[in-house]
């Protein structure tokens, strides 16, 4: 793997996600905003993170939280002003952080104007050939055009008064653009440049295996009970069309535009790899989140063969391999591989699931975890909060609950509220640091303030000590750009040579012997020459 140099500095970046919405609220509606993200960025540049990717602070109704835009080139008034964008902008460049922003462009919000004209133009005008309407089966058009689910559960399609069908992948306040349409892709150009303009370096982009769908719009056979996206079943009509390639060509001309530095990251939930990775062929996106590693369970061989495919697939395209344990849609990890095996994706957990998560166990398990993946070669993600060890909030009470799966599925799944929890920062202040009213749009656990940052900040052994130290020695052994050379190991063990360090990892419970050497970075509390289980260290 080539050594990064500032154009291809994403080949070894640890980019840490922000949650708007819940990372720092500064004017006290217990909604986080930009300002809030402003003055806290300089614990991300102590935390020694090359980047920041922010979810979306578009204008938005908040139905899917600003995951269903209504204007792609403006501030949500809940998070801010463009003004406040420009200024975190610049401070995180001050600081040496770069920025990556989300694009949603599978869908826009119902209330964007483009699909309120395409509401009052009626069927058959070019206003609504942006989106994906049909004419429904059945005598009268009253059944849906085809037999698709959303994600989120239910039909994917919704009825207007005229009788016409729109499609909807995700929540009915999604509409779906047809992206068969150039006038579609010509307003999606702009709206990259717009960002660009103001200095972004780059973008996250949202559900980017999704924007085209197989022609004619076919049933997909057997019906599923309800969404999923993707990765499992093949061959779905919605999911991983050939066509989406073209678009990220265009799209990668125009970034090249701007130099080599700015990137496009895409969020693909495909399956296999293989095929993954022609999300990130070299005229095409930077990287993509490696979703199969996120969904591995803590165990030493299915650990070093979605490792040893992940870095051949990506490999053979010229890509880093990425490594992803938790970000806003998945149960937060040390909460998820507590259990085994893992619930589904999008079930979350809630006062009622049949299991719940151990939080001591969890806790070491999360940081051994993350110490391993932080030794791998490629480029790293970091969600808001897994830096202080935060486990997924399981006794949300339903009334507080917000994610639209949590509705659509009439209580059946809890969605994805409990990773999305405001993070704490000072043990002692209102809402623990995040809001200095003491407002939280969901409210935060008794216990929160034991992982407030402040409380764990210079502390030996704390995990947010861990996470500093491990991304620091990453760092300075350059593992990012290292070659990984399996070790021979016990059934349970994972060992491998990067650099001038040895990582081990006992993903079981009896501890094993401890090769010897001085101990750079250690998950977790080390025995006399013994590695106790669920822990990791690097070994000089
Ligand atoms: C992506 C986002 C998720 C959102 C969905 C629809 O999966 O990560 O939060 O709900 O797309 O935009």
């Amino acid at each position: 793997m080539p050594s990064a140099t500032s154009d291809d500095w994403w080949r070894t970046a640890v980019i840490y996600q922000v949650y708007p919405r819940s990372f720092a609220d500064s004017d006290g509606d217990g909604v986080g905003d930009l300002v809030g993200i402003t003055q806290r960025l300089g614990a991300l540049a102590e935390l020694g993170v090359d980047a920041v990717w922010l979810s979306p602070f578009m204008t938005s109704p908040q139905r899917d939280a600003g995951y269903d835009v209504a204007d792609y080139c403006d501030v949500d008034p809940l998070f801010g002003t463009l003004a406040d964008f420009d200024a975190l902008l610049a401070r995180a460049h001050d600081l040496g952080l770069r920025v990556v922003v989300d694009l949603v462009p599978n869908h826009s919000s119902s209330e964007h104007p483009w699909f309120q004209a395409a509401l009052a133009a009626g069927p058959g005008s070019p206003e609504r050939a942006r989106y994906l309407f049909r004419d429904g089966l059945g005598r009268d058009g009253e059944l849906p055009p085809n037999n698709w689910r959303s994600v989120f559960g239910g039909p994917a399609w919704t009825r207007v008064p005229d009788g016409q069908w729109y499609l909807h992948l995700f929540d009915s306040s999604q509409p779906d653009f047809d992206w068969t349409n150039p006038w579609v892709g010509d307003r999606f150009r702009e709206i990259l440049r717009f960002w660009l303009d103001r200095g972004v370096d780059g973008f996250r982009v949202d559900v980017a295996h999704g924007m085209i769908k197989a022609d004619g719009l076919p049933d997909y056979l057997p019906d599923p009970d309800g969404g999923s996206m993707g990765g499992d079943e093949p061959d779905v009509p919605y999911w991983a069309q050939d066509g989406v390639h073209a678009i990220y060509r265009d799209w990668r001309t125009v970034l090249e535009e701007y130099g080599p530095e700015r990137v496009l990251i895409a969020e693909a939930w495909v399956r296999p790899l293989t095929k993954m990775a022609h999300w990130v062929r070299p005229d095409e996106m930077h990287q993509a989140f490696n979703f199969g590693y996120l969904e591995t369970p803590w165990a030493a061989t299915p650990l070093r063969a979605i490792i040893d495919d992940s870095l051949a697939a990506f490999g053979a395209v010229g890509a880093p391999s990425t490594w992803v344990l938790s970000n806003h849609d998945v149960i937060r990890h040390p909460s998820r591989l507590a259990l085994v095996p893992p619930p589904p994706q999008g079930d979350g957990l809630g006062p009622m699931s049949p299991r719940k998560p151990d939080e001591v166990v969890g806790l070491r398990r999360g940081r051994a975890a993350t110490a391993f993946m932080l030794a791998l070669p490629g480029s790293a993600y970091v969600y808001q909060g897994e830096e202080l060890g935060l486990p997924e909030v399981v006794e949300l009470p339903d009334a507080a609950r917000q994610d639209p799966t949590f509705f659509r599925t009439g209580g059946k799944l809890y969605g994805r509220d409990g990773c999305r929890v405001p993070i704490p920062w000072e043990a002692e202040a209102p809402a623990a640091g995040f809001s200095p009213s003491g407002e939280s749009w969901l409210p935060q656990p008794e216990s929160w303030g034991s992982y407030a940052r402040d409380a764990q900040r210079g502390v030996p052994g704390s995990t947010l000590e861990l996470y500093t130290a491990a991304i620091a020695a990453r760092r300075a052994h350059r593992l990012a750009t290292g070659d990984l050379e399996w070790l021979a190991s016990a059934p349970d063990v994972l060992a491998f040579r990067s650099r001038e360090l040895t990582i081990v990892a006992n993903t079981g419970s009896t501890p094993v012997p401890l090769p010897a050497g001085e101990i750079v970075v250690a998950s977790g509390p080390v025995g006399e020459g013994l590695l106790p289980g669920d822990t990791t260290v690097w070994i000089r």
